[in-house]
């Protein structure tokens, strides 16, 4: 193995709690380790983005901008990285451009140094905004290319979507393999034709859920691959990353150590051990059924749960099936939020309902209608007449057809309103982020 030391994102604030804890993890638990986590050497941490600021004000009745300039003010010496869906920025839908820039602005004002920034259909467009805004207030712009496996989707197409994501101005590329799919030999070809194609650096992200992750990180880094995501091995494995210190450790033996102190990560993860015993315990098994349905693990869970809550748990198997068919049908879309959702919602209404297609979402229709952008490749003919007119097809980048979305956002909230960020807060989320600020004055009241 040759090249440079390998360098190590820890994902335990944001990817592995979300995907192990459902995004519960809360901000007094992570800093009982942010001293030591910040000692560590780490190229950066992630703490932020995907699915954490929904969860901070719905679930924690935290502020997600809080959390972020307390994570901020205790990891003074470690890079703090977030995840962007791109024109989606945290939520599942496109936001207007004027909302995309301010969130990145105060993004990066309240602490983040590197903006990870995907689109679910690798549609660049959708990815403009984000990566000009991160460059004009001073972060590192990721582009992402978001894997997936598919009859259509060949390394030669993934490939040209990094050579797009590297025109449009990003200063790394990153590989997100949300379902655990990518083999450790699609990983050395990717990054080999990365390598040699681009003049970046690439960082792989996957999850270890079909129980691949480790040596397809193994294969990628003997391929040149700059950065790899893992997690502190409390929150490790399973739905989540491989674990850190095995990586470390790994390294350690050949030319590409990553350098970090395994001792100190062994003190992390005792601590970290402490404070999870406040919750569920994670899981940390893997899932080979992604290997046969390509269907991502969080997804699955998430299908099963929505029919069993309609006492339909037995149609399941039956939805497993559709699912592929409906992600056919719409011209092979990754299976990342929003996609995920659309696809999965409308798999279940073809086969709660009997007749495909017959019931739609207001989303599914959205995202025929190029409201989401451009597909992988073309939606069935037949599918798409059932669903949106010939003439209702936008062509086009869609945030170029949305009104500015910031001053209404402002005046919706004026009474409410304590700083500059949560007019974003319900630009995103209005229902979440009302009540939020509503509890949140009542607590001031109550403290007075
Ligand atoms: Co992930």
């Amino acid at each position: 193995m040759q090249g440079n030391s390998v360098g190590i994102t820890d994902t335990i604030f944001r990817d592995a709690h979300q995907s192990l804890l459902a995004t519960r993890l809360q901000t007094k638990d992570m800093i009982e380790i942010t001293e030591l986590m910040d000692s560590v050497g780490y190229h950066s941490l992630e703490v932020w983005g995907g699915a954490t600021f929904d969860s901070c004000m719905r679930y924690l009745d935290e502020d997600p901008w809080e959390r972020l300039r307390t994570l901020r003010k205790r990891l003074p010496n470690t890079k703090l990285q977030m995840l962007l869906r791109g024109q989606n920025i945290l939520g599942y839908r496109q936001y207007p451009d004027d909302v995309v820039e301010k969130f990145v602005a105060k993004s990066i004002e309240n602490g983040i140094d590197i903006i990870r920034t995907f689109d679910a259909l690798n549609d660049t467009r959708n990815l403009e905004k984000s990566i000009e805004a991160t460059k004009k207030y001073g972060g590192h712009a990721q582009g992402t290319i978001v894997y997936t496996v598919s009859p259509v989707h060949t390394i030669d197409k993934f490939v040209d979507v990094a050579k797009r994501l590297q025109k449009i101005g990003s200063d790394s590329i990153a590989i997100k393999d949300m379902a655990g799919l990518l083999t450790p030999q699609m990983s050395k070809r990717l990054v080999e034709r990365l390598k040699k194609d681009l003049d970046l650096p690439v960082q792989l992200h996957t999850h270890y859920t079909s129980g691949m992750a480790s040596m397809t990180y193994w294969t990628g880094i003997e391929a040149g691959a700059d950065v790899v995501d893992t997690a502190l091995s409390p929150l490790s494995m399973g739905t989540s990353q491989p674990p850190t210190e095995s990586l470390v450790a790994a390294l350690a033996e050949t030319d590409r150590s990553s350098g970090l102190d395994l001792e100190l990560l062994a003190e992390a993860s005792k601590k970290f051990k402490e404070v999870l015993e406040g919750y569920e315990k994670p899981s940390s098994n893997v899932d080979t059924t992604v290997l046969v349905s390509q269907i991502p693990g969080g997804m699955l869970s998430n299908l099963h749960s929505q029919l069993k809550s309609q006492k339909m748990g037995d149609r399941y198997p039956e939805i497993v099936e559709e699912v592929p068919r409906v992600r056919r049908d719409m011209g092979y879309p990754p299976l990342v939020t929003p996609m995920s959702q659309i696809v999965g919602v409308q798999a279940l209404l073809n086969v709660v309902t009997g007749q495909r297609y017959g019931v739609k979402s207001k989303e599914i229709k959205e995202y025929v209608a190029g409201n989401y952008g451009r597909p992988p490749e073309p939606i069935d003919e037949e599918v798409r007449s059932m669903l949106v007119e010939e003439g209702e097809i936008l062509d086009g980048r869609p945030a170029d057809f949305l009104e500015p979305g910031l001053e209404q956002a402002r005046n919706a909230i004026q009474e409410w309103m304590m700083q500059e960020e949560d007019v974003l807060s319900y630009a995103l989320f209005p229902e979440v982020a009302k009540r939020f600020f509503k509890s949140r004055k009542q607590k001031q009241g109550a403290a007075r």
